[in-house]
């Protein structure tokens, strides 16, 4: 008897660590995908997503991860309509209207699939910081082009967060 329940305490022991090996494993290849979503993010989608680029070429990917936090209900709902738009840029399917009526709808850049998901994963779980320098680049553009209504939008949240 007394035997039997040291062997129990053993195989709780044991199914315990492997437990705690298990978590470590998940949590250090969540951390890996998240890397390397950052990384492809910056490979892929920066030469016109960048923030500071004077004039814009894209909306900030703090803009973009707000708006789709809006239209979209969960974190894979999320990941999934970035990526069908990201592979199959439309009008249709853009919810960045001001975006796409100042630049056009994004062109197709042919990226590839489990690419852009770690990459809308990352967009997702990421925290970017206000993109200061665009809101100027946009309130100059906005008031060159006598478009007060953008240009106070932008001016309100360059005062809310730069400030
Ligand atoms: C050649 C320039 C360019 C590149 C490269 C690019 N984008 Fe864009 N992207 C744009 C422009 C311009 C817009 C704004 C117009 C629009 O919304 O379609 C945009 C908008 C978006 C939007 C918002 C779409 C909407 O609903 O309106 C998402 C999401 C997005 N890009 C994801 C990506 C991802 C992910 C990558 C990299 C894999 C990427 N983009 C690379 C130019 C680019």
């Amino acid at each position: 008897m007394l035997i039997c329940a040291g062997n129990q305490e053993v195989s709780m022991k044991k199914a315990l660590l492997l437990a705690i090996i298990m978590l470590l494993t998940t949590t250090a290849r969540a951390a890996d995908n998240l890397n390397e979503g950052k990384q492809l993010l910056q490979d892929n989608c920066m030469g016109c997503h960048n923030a500071e680029l004077d004039p814009p070429m894209g909306p900030p990917m703090f803009a973009v991860q707000k708006r789709y936090k809006m239209a979209t209900s969960d974190r894979n709902d999320f990941i999934n309509q970035l990526t069908v738009f990201t592979l199959h840029p439309s009008e249709d399917r853009a919810v960045m209207i001001n975006a796409v009526e100042l630049l056009g709808v994004m062109p197709d850049i042919g990226a590839d699939e489990a690419d852009v998901r770690k990459i809308a994963a990352y967009i997702h779980d990421t925290t970017f910081a206000p993109p200061c320098a665009h809101w100027q680049a946009s309130i100059k553009a906005a008031r060159a082009r006598g478009d007060m209504r953008h240009a106070k939008k932008d001016q309100m949240m360059y005062n809310r967060m730069c400030k």
